[in-house]
């Protein structure tokens, strides 16, 4: 850990079976207007909507909704949500559903109260709040993204096709998180293995960066761990609550800023990922599966220990008789077996990319330089391509 840091995390969590008891509680602490964010109606299929709108019956609040937030939320759907929040004046925006409905809501939370055009402000010119931001809490119903204890809001802007994220301070975390793995049942498996490999995602996004012996790695190697042994088994017996709490926890502590501390990481996935997502809408998950291999295989040569240590700690790869670099590549071909097994997309051509937008996806991919090599536009077109 040779860098200096600052760490602190804000969100109250809620997690287990009972976990939702405690929202009538926290709803004490705000005023009676209760702005309800949730998506496109799987919240009223299995329930969830029914069981939340009861106990704020029950506290005697004046509720408000906005249903319809679609995967990848869009900046006219931001701007909607602004509106409802200013007209009834909202006290609490509770957000009920996975990262697109929590991203948003705290896009909403900043945008409400701001005079200038959010996506201006926040996401071309990434400036930070100086207006009022209402509070945002979450029930959780798909894992993943980490928005449930985080400052991330990704907006889509399908005019100008570009994706952004914002990552806002610890102002706008949500104030408390409900997070019960059972609401996570009934999702399909799609998103749920989309959802396994967003987390392994963000994990090896910190992890490979850095030469320094460091705290944070151990602990991504720990929840890489984890993660890899509960998704096996969630994937064959998807109501296995031991594996699906598991997951659970290990999608907030992957993206929740403690295993970045002491690490500059890297996110060009993430970044490549987003673009991609910009051209084609397909789900987050998958639009990072999909470049993962290409990107790695190509990075490796300008990391290798990390990802010798990663073979050998994270994929149980003996050492024994190989050099560091076959020890890697046996490392990444074991990651590459497992996402299969997942039954993830692999190629960009099953998520709808065709040759003619690769060029317009480089362009919209952010370039970063935290990991072991910044890439140039031809490195992240040949990504592309070896991705197709
Ligand atoms: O809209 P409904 O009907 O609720 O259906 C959703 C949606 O279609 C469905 N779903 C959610 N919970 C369900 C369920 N279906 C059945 N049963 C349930 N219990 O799942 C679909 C996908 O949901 P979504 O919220 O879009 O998925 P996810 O949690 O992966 O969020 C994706 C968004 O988060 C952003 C992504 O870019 C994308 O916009 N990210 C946010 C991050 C952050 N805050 O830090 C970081 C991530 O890297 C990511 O970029
Ligand atoms: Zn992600």
């Amino acid at each position: 850990m040779l860098g200096n840091f600052e760490y602190c995390n804000p969100t109250r969590l809620y997690f287990g079976k009972g976990a939702l008891d405690n929202l009538q509680g926290e709803l004490k602490k705000y005023g009676e207007n209760i702005l309800l964010v949730y998506g496109g109606g799987s919240i009223k299929k299995n329930g969830i909507y029914d069981k939340i709108i009861e106990i704020l019956n029950a506290a005697g609040k004046n509720v408000f909704e906005v249903g319809g937030v679609m995967p990848n939320p869009t900046v006219e759907k931001l701007y909607e949500g602004c509106k409802a929040a200013r007209d009834n004046k909202t006290d609490l925006i509770l957000a009920v559903g996975g990262g697109s409905v929590c991203d948003y809501s705290k896009a909403v939370s900043v945008s409400a109260h701001c005079e200038a055009d959010p996506w201006e402000k926040y996401y071309l010119k990434m400036e930070d709040v100086d207006n009022q931001i209402i509070p945002v809490g979450c029930v959780l119903t798909m894992v993943g993204t980490g928005s449930e204890m985080n400052g991330g809001a990704v907006i889509t802007n399908h005019e100008t096709k570009l994706k952004i994220g914002h990552v806002f301070g610890e102002n706008v975390f949500p104030k408390f998180a409900v997070l019960n793995p059972e609401y996570t049942y009934t999702l399909p498996k799609y998103q749920m293995v989309a959802g396994i490999y967003d987390i392994m995602n963000h994990i090896t996004e910190q992890y490979f960066s850095g030469t320094d012996d460091n705290t944070s790695d151990y602990l991504a190697e720990g929840l890489l761990k984890s993660l890899i042994h509960s998704s096996r088994i969630a994937v064959k017996d998807p109501e296995n609550y031991e594996a699906r709490s598991n997951i659970m926890w290990t999608a907030t502590w992957a993206l929740n800023t403690l295993i970045a501390k002491g690490k500059s990481t890297d996110w060009m996935v993430h970044m490549i990922g987003q673009a991609v997502g910009a051209y084609t809408d397909a789900t987050h998950g998958m639009t990072l599966s999909a470049v993962s291999m290409a990107y790695y295989r190509y990075i490796m040569q300008y990391g290798m220990e990390k990802f010798r240590r990663f073979a050998i700690n994270v994929w149980d790869v003996s050492p024994d008789g190989k050099t560091g670099e076959q020890i890697a590549a046996e490392g990444l071909d074991r990651m590459e077996s497992y996402m299969k097994e997942l039954g993830l997309a692999m190629h960009l051509r099953d998520i709808g990319v065709t040759e003619d937008m690769i060029d317009g996806i480089a362009d919209a991919t952010l370039s970063m330089s935290g990991g072991y090599k910044e890439l140039s536009r031809d490195e992240i077109i040949q990504i592309l391509r070896k991705s197709m």
